[in-house]
Order: C-alpha cells, then structure tokens, then sequence
C-alpha cells in the first residue's frame, strides 16, 4: 500500500495493520461534510463509509455489538443497540478498522457466529465519539479492539492505538473528553496521545465510581508521534500514583473540588510489577 509522507513515518507494526485491514466510518450521512474522510491521504472506500440508517448493514451493525461484548463483556460494560444508535451513531460517528468476511478463517468467523451468507465487512476496532454541548470538545464514548481475542489467527498489536489515532483524525476532534478506569490498561493507549488532564478522579455518576473523566488535547504532530513506535515517557512528573491504591483517588477528588489541578503526563510505569501513573500538579 502506498503511504502519504506523513503515514510513512510511523512504526511498522501500525503499517502492517493498514495493510492488513480496512478503515471504515460509521455515522449519520448528515454529519459526513463534518469529517475528514482521508485521514493523513489514506483511503476510505465508499462502501466502508456506512450510514447508520441504511438497513442493508444490519449484519455489521450486529458484529459492532459483537465486537464491543467480547472485548469488553469481561469488564462489564457491554453496549445495547439502542446505545450504539442514539449515542454514538447519530450524533457522532464511529470510525474503526476491519477485514471482509470472505478473507477470514473459519474460527475467525465462528468467534463472531459469522453466518457463511455474510459477505461484508467485519470490524475488529471501533473508537466512538460524540460532540459535547460546548461545540468545542468531544467525548470519547468508546475504544476497543479484537485483539484479545482474535490475536491467535491476527498479531495486530498496536491495533487500538492506531484505532483511536485515526478515529481522532477522522472526527476532526481537537479536544476530546473521556471516562476510564483507573487501573485500565487503556491508559496506556491515552496516554501515548497526549497528557490526560484528570477533571474527576472519583466519579459516584459513572457506573463505576472508580473512573477518571479526563481531558486531552491532540495535535496532528502528537497523534504521529504517538505512532513512530516511541514510548511517550513521563519525565516532568511531582508525584506517582498506584493504580491499584483504594484511597488517593478520593482525596484527588476532594482537592479537585477545591482547586487543584492534575494531569498523567506520560505512559504508566511498571515498577516491581505494579503500575504507577505520573502525575503533574497544574500551575
Ligand atoms: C484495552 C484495549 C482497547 C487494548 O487494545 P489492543 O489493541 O490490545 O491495544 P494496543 O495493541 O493498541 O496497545 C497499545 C499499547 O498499549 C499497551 N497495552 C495494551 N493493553 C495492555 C495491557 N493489558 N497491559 C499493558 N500494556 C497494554 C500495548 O502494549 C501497546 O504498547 P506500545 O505502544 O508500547 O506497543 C482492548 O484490550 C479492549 O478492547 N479492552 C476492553 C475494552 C476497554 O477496556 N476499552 C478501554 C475503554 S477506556
């Protein structure tokens, strides 16, 4: 596949997944004009641009709801159709990255309970967002990938890095809310984007209380770097924080709500097998 300059750049673990996969955008055709359907010149084939309310995509929009219940149905957050459409499709888009079902082995498509009639295209990533009431920011609404579970017949490691990576050009998102788990391996995708500004450390709202809402800023000099196969090391960082610690969370909030200011300024680091996010305190 011939890269622009840009995507020749980046790590070859991210070039072998472009080669071996399709990007597909996912949204209301109303909301096309509003993204940028060649992200860094790459492709989008027309058929993989789906509108979520032409019917003859059902199946993919059933394989969508596969995806996101074997990748996240262990940590309990698995989405209803009904989610998919009102709070991602509709008001936003999801942008993702797949193979067509013809090219994949047959336990690939067992996984999926893919019927043999099924011709189409079957996503094995998918980062959704949706525009926040503000006009100036998004929300990350979700970001997941097959590799947990396909990687025996597909080694596309780097595959929901790349996802998120282009999910954000495509969207044309500059500025972009999320909600993660603080122990989520997740954080080490965010985190290689760009620094996540921690705007609740304890979040009683969210299903999980134990949840960051966070904020990033991306650029397209970040987003690259990101990809060029260098980890974005914390350096500049006043203090780590266990993952796995059950109190700081709460005390974060409580200086949150009086002022203070945090952001992870890099990836997670493993010290003697646990995880420490660096933090920075804001001026
Ligand atoms: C978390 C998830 C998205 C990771 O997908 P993936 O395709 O395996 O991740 P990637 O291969 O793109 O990983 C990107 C980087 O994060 C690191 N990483 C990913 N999962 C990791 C883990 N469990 N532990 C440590 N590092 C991990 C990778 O090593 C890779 O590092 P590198 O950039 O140095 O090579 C996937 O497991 C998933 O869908 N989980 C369930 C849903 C979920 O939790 N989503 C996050 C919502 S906030």
């Amino acid at each position: 596949m011939k890269l622009s300059l840009e995507l020749d750049k980046i790590n070859q673990k991210y070039k072998n997944i472009l080669n071996e996969c399709e990007l597909y955008v996912l949204s209301y055709p109303g909301n096309l004009p509003a993204f940028n359907l060649s992200p860094w010149g790459l492709e989008i084939k027309k058929e993989n641009i789906i509108s979520c309310i032409d019917s003859k995509h059902a199946t993919f929009f059933d394989l969508l709801q596969t995806l996101d219940s074997l990748s996240f149905g262990q940590v309990g957050m698995p989405m209803d159709k009904w989610v998919f459409f009102d709070c991602g499709e509709m008001v936003g888009g999801i942008v993702g990255l797949g193979k067509m079902a013809a090219d994949l082995p047959e336990e690939v498509l067992k996984i999926y309970k893919i019927d043999r009639n099924y011709k189409g295209l079957v996503p094995f990533s998918m980062y959704i967002a949706i525009p926040m009431a503000s006009g100036d920011s998004w929300f990350g609404h979700n970001l997941c990938s097959a590799n947990s579970f396909i990687g025996n017949y597909y080694p596309l490691s780097g595959l929901a890095l790349l996802t998120k990576a282009l999910g954000l050009k495509v969207l044309n998102i500059g500025k972009m809310f999320g909600a993660t788990q603080w122990e989520s391996s997740a954080i080490h995708i965010h985190s290689q984007l760009a620094d996540m500004e921690v705007h609740s450390s304890y979040t009683p709202a969210h299903s999980f209380e134990k949840t960051m809402a966070y904020r990033s800023v991306y650029t397209d000099l970040g987003l690259l770097s990101a990809l060029s196969g260098k980890e974005r090391v914390a350096v500049a960082y006043d203090f780590l924080v266990d993952a796995l610690d059950n109190d700081f969370y709460k005390k974060m909030q409580m200086e949150i709500e009086n002022g203070a200011q945090y952001k992870i300024v890099g990836r997670p680091i493993i010290k003697d097998g646990k995880k420490f996010l660096a933090i920075k305190r804001g001026e």
